[in-house]
């Protein structure tokens, strides 16, 4: 089955923070994940770099908008590999291909109707690039999620009939429960359109750092027009002579941060009506990620470099920690400090511990050799239905939840250890069976979470997994087998070692 999951695409007028780390490894979770259940994934991301955002950052620096975003889309493209995140493309909207792909699209939406030109007047956020409704105004006339002071704009612009969609939306809403999640932000996004739908500016003719308008060359479309659709024009140009649209539109997943929650749940879905393209399935909100209880944002500086964080305590970490301690779609703070004691308490010890001790045993009692006994039933029942439950929870799009599912059974081998005390089994001759048996099954079930922790923690689980001599991450085989393997283990450096 083919699957599509997208991450946003990154303003350039900065470098990445973590707040942009944090989607772009959910979106690898998912991919990962499905691709360990043998389905067709694509996977996107990429930056976003026309707009008033990039061309001000420009300015300020004294350069061109188009060296601001090679800079900084550099950068983006340089994390994806350190976050070990497997994205099939990486988009940039200055692509020329991008750019006639968006006026195919935006001609036909002209051609349609749906388009005219008439007088902008109202308040303006320049790094939002977002015309403010009346109640998405904060005191004194400031941006509630930059606070800047609000611009009062007035221009002549091309408008799009966004009015016109109020019932097909409201209809969206109603047929499709799930289209937008978790349900609180569905809720949002139905009470912006339930209070009425304004016609909304489809282009800027004060601005010259965009996508011209085909039928009205002194002006540019709009930022959000044109980065919304990367999301579709990327399928036609992302792989070499092939155009991937019909395979893998429409998109499953669009993963998005909670700010920008209006442009995909509103616009984009009536933008695509009056195209005429089929909608997305989900598009999956999340919450932000804070630091001294604000948004972590490059226009607040109050960042945490995931650079940083990588060289301390591994991309692996990282990974991990952001989903262990933010529960996916809400808010949450992160902190050195609370980086610092997952890491000990439950990557060092619940998980390398485990994982270390367990091959140390069979090394030390069995000369490495994996028992090839039965499993003990009683464990095994407790990991039954482990590997469906986790899928289930990741086609839903919850990380944060399919990972507390696997930490539970990490937990429950620490104490199988505990309840079975290999060490005494191993002095009493006559326990030679049942410490073949505890053998056994705590090696089957480290592997099992380890199959399970792949989308998360990939590096340590390759590890792992090739000291187990058990190297497949197909899902298939991710079930707590009946048997031991009688398969060789071999001696293993701590994966989240101590000293960092
Ligand atoms: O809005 N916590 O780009 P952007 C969690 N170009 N996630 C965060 C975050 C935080 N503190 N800060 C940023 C744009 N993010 C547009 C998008 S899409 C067609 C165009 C993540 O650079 C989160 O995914 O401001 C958020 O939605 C996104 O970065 C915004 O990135
Ligand atoms: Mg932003």
């Amino acid at each position: 089955m083919p699957y599509y999951v997208t991450t946003p695409i990154y303003y350039v007028n900065a470098q990445p923070h973590l707040g942009h780390a944090y989607t772009t490894i959910a979106a690898d979770i998912l991919a990962r994940h499905m691709r360990q259940r043998g389905e067709d994934v694509f996977f996107l991301t990429g930056t976003d770099e026309h707009g008033e955002p990039v061309a001000l950052a420009a300015e300020a620096q004294g350069i061109s908008p188009k060296e601001l975003a090679d800079r900084n889309a550099a950068r983006f493209e340089a994390m994806m590999p350190r976050l070990n995140v497997t994205n099939d493309f990486f988009i940039r909207t200055s692509d020329p291909r991008h750019i006639r792909r968006v006026q195919e699209v935006m001609q036909r939406i002209h051609d349609n109707g749906h388009t005219y030109l008439g007088t902008y007047e109202g308040w303006y956020c320049p790094r939002c690039a977002d015309f403010k409704n009346e109640n998405e105004i904060a005191e004194g006339n400031t941006c509630p999620i930059h606070h800047i002071p609000l611009l009062r704009e007035r221009e002549e612009n091309w408008f799009f009939r966004l009015s016109t969609f109020q019932e097909p939306l409201e209809r969206l809403y109603a047929e499709r429960p799930d289209w937008v999640a978790p349900e609180a932000r569905r809720n949002e996004a139905l009470s912006f359109i339930n209070s009425g739908l304004r016609d909304l500016s489809l282009s800027r003719g004060k601005f010259t750092w965009g996508v011209p308008v085909t039928w009205d060359p002194a002006h540019v479309f709009y930022v959000w027009f044109d980065a919304l659709l990367n999301y579709y024009t990327a399928l036609s140009f992302a792989r070499e002579g092939e155009d991937l649209t019909d395979t893998f539109w429409p998109a499953n997943f669009h993963l998005i941060g909670k700010d920008i929650l209006k442009f995909h749940a509103v616009y984009w879905p009536a933008m695509l009506m009056a195209a005429g393209i089929e909608l997305p399935r989900h598009e999956i909100v999340h919450g932000y990620l804070l630091l001294d209880g604000e948004k972590m944002s490059k226009s607040l500086g109050n960042v945490l470099d995931p650079f940083d964080v990588i060289d301390r305590f591994g991309t692996d970490a990282l990974r991990y920690y952001c989903f262990r301690e933010v529960s996916f779609g809400q808010d949450g703070s992160v902190s050195t400090t609370g980086f610092e004691q997952r890491y000990e308490s439950e990557l060092a010890n619940d998980y390398g511990n485990l994982a270390s001790r367990t091959i140390a045993m069979v090394n030390r009692y069995r000369e490495g050799l994996v028992p090839a006994v039965a499993t003990d039933a009683a464990l095994a029942a407790e990991f039954d239905g482990l590997p469906e439950t986790v899928a289930a929870l990741l086609d839903r799009a919850e990380p944060s939840q399919a990972l507390e599912e696997i930490w539970q059974r990490v937990r429950r081998l620490n104490r199988y250890v505990e309840e079975r005390a290999p060490w005494k089994l191993a002095r009493d001759p006559e326990a030679a069976d049942r410490l073949d048996e505890t053998l056994a099954s705590l090696i089957e079930g480290v592997r099992v979470v380890t199959v399970l922790l792949h989308p998360y923690i990939p590096e340590s689980v390759e590890k792992l997994l090739s000291a187990l001599d058990r190297p497949s991450l197909d899902y298939a085989g991710a079930g707590f087998a009946a048997q031991g393997w009688g398969t060789r283990v071999s001696a293993i450096e701590p994966l989240f070692p101590k000293t960092r």
